[in-house]
This record gives C-alpha cells, structure tokens and sequence, in this order.
C-alpha cells in the first residue's frame, strides 16, 4: 500500500496538506513533535475519508531522525510514493542573537532532512511508476532577508536543491516540486519571533494554509517545477528580480526591524 510521507504534519500547511492528499484518497504518514496533536489529525482524517494514516513523533532536529523515519517505514511494510519535506522554521533579528547551535538545528530541520530524507528514500521511489517529491521553500528564496538572514538563505537553498534534483530525475517517473509560499497565517510567525511590523504586513497580506495547501498539491500533481503561492507573492518575486538588490535588502530589513 502506498503513502504520502509528510514532515511538519501537526499544524499549518503540513496539517492542511495533508487534508488535502486525504480528501483525494491518499494514506498518509504523518511526521512532527507532536504525537499527541498527529495522532488526532491521523485518527480525524482516517474517519472522514476512510484512508490509512498513521504518524511518527521525532524531533528532526536531532541527528539520525531521517534515517529513524525510515526505520519506521521499513518496520511497518509503508511504501513511500510521494515525499514532502514541509517541516521547517526560521529566527528572527539579529544573526548574532542565536547561539552556533540554534542556528545549525534550524538549518539541520531546514536543509539536512530533506536531503537526507531525499536520499533515503529515492530508491523506493524510483521503483514506484509515478513519485513524487514535494519540497516548501519560500518567497525569502528569492532573495536575502535580514532580520531572517539564515532562514531566508536555507529556504534559497531548499529551492535550488529541488531544480537541481528535478533536472537530474527528469527521466525517471520522479516530478521534483519547490513550492514558495509567501506570508501564511499559521504558527510560523510565533515561533520565528517576528516582531509587530512584520506580523502587521501579514495581517493584510497572508494568506490561509489551506489557500497553500491546496496550490502545493496541486503543482505537485502537475508535475510542476516551481511554483510561488498567490498573485501578490509572484508579483513581489518579480520585483525582487527587477529592483536592485540593496533596495529589496533595505526594504525587508525596515519590515523585520533591523534599520
Ligand atoms: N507561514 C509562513 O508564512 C511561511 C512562509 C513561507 C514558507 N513557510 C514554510 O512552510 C513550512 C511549514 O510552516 P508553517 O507555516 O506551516 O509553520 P508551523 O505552523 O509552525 O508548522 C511547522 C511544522 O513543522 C514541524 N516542525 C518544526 N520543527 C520541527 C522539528 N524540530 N522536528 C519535527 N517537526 C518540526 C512542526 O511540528 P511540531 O512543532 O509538532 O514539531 C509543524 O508541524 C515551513 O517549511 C516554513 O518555513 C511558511
């Protein structure tokens, strides 16, 4: 029986995602911290649209959680056939407020797991007719963010890993997806820390994690390459390419309070 394994499952768009994929058929494994809050979620979903669900509570901060996850699988006879690599957070303000510790375990959670978990489980992709990788990035890709400085440059990360995998799996029945959400109303903001301007930005601008998840399941069974959530998202990726970079800098820094 085949899976959607999904990181980040116990809220926000993981959580939305993953209503999505149940809604159209899709047994789920569900992957966060938090066991009590996935094994509502997985006993919700297997009642309302009658798939399989089950969930894992690790902390994939910590070395060797990928290779655990798959442990899992491999114990409990789940195929995996589409993989999303949702987990993910950032910290804000200065660079220098965050120990070398908090800064690698966001880039471990950011970066490490979805190419590990990547490479764990392409082999098993690979013998599935169709597979799909879904990775979420973000509009900070596009370009540095200070204020969020190694956030922004772990999710520019996440989205060329993702083109670059893509390219390479081009010939198998792979599709590999980056979607780039831009500001959405879920926990995200708390844990970063955001300060009140930015948090007031969003409240004009988010947009709802269902809005996303919806957008990322469906670029991703399209097969799509990249894909920015909303129109204000694309139109604000668009003028970060055209402007000049110190003018963008400067602008995301006077919204993250870092003038
Ligand atoms: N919200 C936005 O404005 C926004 C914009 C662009 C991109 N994104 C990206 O979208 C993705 C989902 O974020 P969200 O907005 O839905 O935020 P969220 O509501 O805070 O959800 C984050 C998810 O990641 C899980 N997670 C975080 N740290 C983890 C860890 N160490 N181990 C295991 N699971 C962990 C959380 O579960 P537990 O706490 O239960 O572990 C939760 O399920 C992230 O990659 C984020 O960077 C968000």
């Amino acid at each position: 029986m085949q899976y959607a394994l999904i990181t980040g499952a116990s809220k926000g768009i993981g959580k939305e995602m993953a209503e999505e994929l149940a809604a159209r058929k899709v047994n789920l494994l569900l992957i966060a911290r938090s066991e009590a809050l996935l094994q509502e979620i997985a006993g919700d979903l297997q009642n309302r649209y009658g798939i399989k669900a089950a969930c894992l509570a690790i902390d994939l901060a910590v070395e060797g959680a990928p290779a655990r996850i798959l442990e899992w699988t491999r114990e409990n006879g789940y195929t995996v056939n589409i993989l999303i690599n949702n987990a993910g957070y950032g910290l804000s303000g200065s660079f220098e407020r965050y120990s070398a510790s908090e800064h690698s375990a966001m880039m471990r959670v950011n970066m490490h797991v979805p190419v590990e978990l990547c490479a764990l489980f392409l082999p098993q992709l690979k013998q599935q007719t169709k597979a799909y990788i879904l990775n979420i990035a973000s509009s900070a890709a596009y370009q540095a963010v200070p204020g969020l400085t190694v956030y922004a440059a772990s999710k520019a990360f996440v989205l060329s890993f993702s083109r670059g995998l893509g390219y390479e799996l081009r010939k198998t029945g792979i599709s590999v997806t980056a979607i780039s959400p831009g500001g959405t109303d879920t926990d995200f903001a708390s844990r970063a820390q955001v300060g009140v301007k930015a948090i007031k930005a969003g409240e004009k601008l988010n947009m709802t994690a269902s809005e996303v998840a919806k957008i990322a399941v469906d670029a991703m069974y399209a097969g799509k390459t990249e894909s920015i959530t909303g129109f204000v998202n694309k139109l604000g990726a668009f003028f970060v390419w055209l402007l000049p970079k110190k003018l963008v800098e400067h602008t995301a820094a006077g919204i993250y309070e870092m003038h």
